[in-house]
């Protein structure tokens, strides 16, 4: 009998383990089109770093984590390779996972791992020497004239197999020993696809761009306006052989992800290098086969597993930047800017990123390697390079809760400053909030000139009918009435400046005079404002 209730008193405990973790699992959630990740059960944003590609070596680990911590960065994202995890076929060597997770954790960081398997910037360089060894069974693609590219074929059973098993083994490895869920998501892949050619010409490739669409692509891409049925160039004419390469490339992800999904349900992503967005052009002037924002649907219908497809964005100006966000900020597509630029220049666009639903941002090759895109000899990562990131994060960090919530529920609108437009308007119901860049901080002047540079940026979050939370840098943040007819006008009744505690707003002053007279202005100091309106 004893050892009946010790034996019963086991199994609600397992079963309250379980409970536990399933609940405290992170994963994405979406309500009314919106989405979040949750962490703990709470919606979290990612304020991410991303390493170089070859620092996420315990020898390379010490010129990490100050950058990081520089950086306020709540999240790092760090290359598992499978070069080094796959020594030998099917032995598995888990050790710099494990050093990763160990030291996220003595740093307080969350882990966005990046499985650089198959496809590495479209090229096969992180599949393990085994496999190099034998293109027989891991073949490359082939281009029309039967030449081999850098770059994996899709069709290969065996290729698809050993990358399965791999991904697998990392999602079981995770699921055995990271009970704290330190890894939040797993990018599958690292902008996959292929750079130089539209797709593989190989005789199996070949046979299949012949043969018909698949079923499951033409429903999902019914609403384009695609005939029924018929082999690639029938179905899509002058785009078959980019959305054959997008189909191949996506449905071996999908199955990878999907398998490693089946283990450990983590949130799973892939990114994307993009094309340009205004003016895209065609394969090869960039990537074919990645999901770039004209093969999301096939991305889709392909790869179900995949939680969300994910923008690198290097492009700095902010028409590109701003279509970028537009594009992958969909209602079945949760934003998360996993690369972007570590010039200065992009550190304004968190705030735009924001402003689209962002679950995360992260700037790229953040440590203290010394390695970056400048000339040969220019090591770019110093403090100065950072500081304006470090600046965005510092400001976040004590609420990022709060406003992943905020966002969460819709009542957070974000803004980045674009050269040649000075102003911008927010609306939030019976208010609006106008952004105004390049102002002096006293005096009035109804025509902005804007910054020098396109610094400014703007955070405005409704708590109630009439109080706002509200932040940014470089700019002016009004409010008025939306309903220019009332005759109505606003007046603050009361502007604190606090800061964060316990999710908590603590304020430490009142800011008037001067300091509304003007409305409310932002310089580069990290400041927090609640404020709450009324009318006269
Ligand atoms: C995008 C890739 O995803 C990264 O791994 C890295 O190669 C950067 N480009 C370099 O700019």
């Amino acid at each position: 009998m004893k050892l009946l209730v010790a034996t019963a008193s086991l199994v609600l405990l397992a079963a309250g383990n379980l409970a536990l973790g399933q609940q405290t699992l992170p994963r994405i959630v979406q309500k009314d089109g919106r989405y979040a990740l949750f962490v703990d059960g709470a919606p979290y944003l990612i304020l991410g770093a991303q390493v170089n590609n070859s620092s996420a070596w315990p020898a390379v680990l010490p010129k990490v984590w100050p950058a990081i911590e520089a950086l306020h960065a709540n999240t790092i994202e760090m290359p598992v390779y499978w070069e080094q995890m796959e020594p030998q076929e099917k032995h598995f060597d888990f050790s710099i996972v494990d050093t990763l997770l160990l030291q996220a954790r003595e740093h307080h960081l969350h882990l966005v791992l990046l499985w650089f398997g198959t496809w590495k910037n479209g090229s096969g360089h992180y599949t393990p020497e085994w496999m190099k060894r034998r293109p027989d069974l891991y073949p490359h693609m082939l281009d029309a004239r039967g030449q081999t590219v850098d770059s994996l074929s899709p069709y290969a059973p065996a290729t698809l197999e050993a990358d399965t098993l791999a991904f697998s083994a990392l999602l079981r490895h995770l699921k055995d020993t990271d009970l704290e869920h330190t890894v939040l998501m797993v990018q599958v892949e690292n902008e996959p696809g292929t750079w130089g050619l539209v797709r593989d010409y190989s005789p199996r490739a070949e046979k299949l761009f012949q043969s018909n669409v698949p079923q499951s692509l033409l429903s999902a891409m019914h609403w384009q306006g695609t005939p029924n049925t018929g082999s690639w160039p029938q179905v899509f004419g002058a785009d078959a052989e980019e959305f054959f390469h997008a189909w191949s490339v996506a449905s071996f992800i999908g199955h990878v992800a999907a398998a490693g999904k089946a283990i450990y349900p983590l949130p799973l992503y892939t990114n994307a290098a993009l094309r340009d967005p205004l003016h895209p052009g065609h394969p090869p002037s960039y990537e074919s086969g990645g999901p770039t924002d004209n093969v999301l649907a096939i991305w889709k219908a392909a790869a179900p597993a995949l939680d969300l497809l994910a923008p690198d964005i290097y492009m700095s100006d902010g028409p590109r930047y701003e279509k970028v966000l537009d594009l992958y900020s969909r209602p079945d597509n949760p934003l998360l800017v996993p690369e972007t630029g570590n010039s200065p220049a992009f550190a304004p666009f968190f705030f735009a990123a924001l402003g689209h639903g962002a679950i995360g941002f992260s700037p790229f090759g953040i440590d203290q390697t010394g390695y970056s895109n400048a000339p040969l000899g220019a090591s770019r990562i110093d403090e100065e390079t950072l500081a304006p990131f470090a600046a965005n994060y510092k400001l976040i960090e004590p609420m990022d809760r709060e406003i992943a919530r905020l966002n969460f529920e819709g009542k957070l609108q974000a803004v980045t400053e674009e050269k040649g437009r000075p102003s911008q308007t927010l609306s939030f119901g019976k208010w609006h909030a106008d952004i105004a860049y390049g102002l002096l901080q006293f005096g009035y002047n109804k025509n902005p000139p804007g910054n020098p540079e396109p610094v400014g940026r703007a955070l405005v979050a409704q708590l109630s009918d009439n109080q706002f939370l509200v932040t940014g840098f470089f700019c002016r943040v009004d409010f008025t009435v939306a309903d220019t007819t009332s005759g109505k006008k606003r007046q603050f009744l009361r502007v604190e400046e606090g800061n964060f505690q316990d999710a908590k707003f603590v304020p430490t002053r009142i800011w008037n005079g001067d300091q509304t007279d003007y409305a409310l202005n932002f310089t580069s100091m990290p400041q927090v404002l609640r404020v709450k309106l009324d009318t006269y």
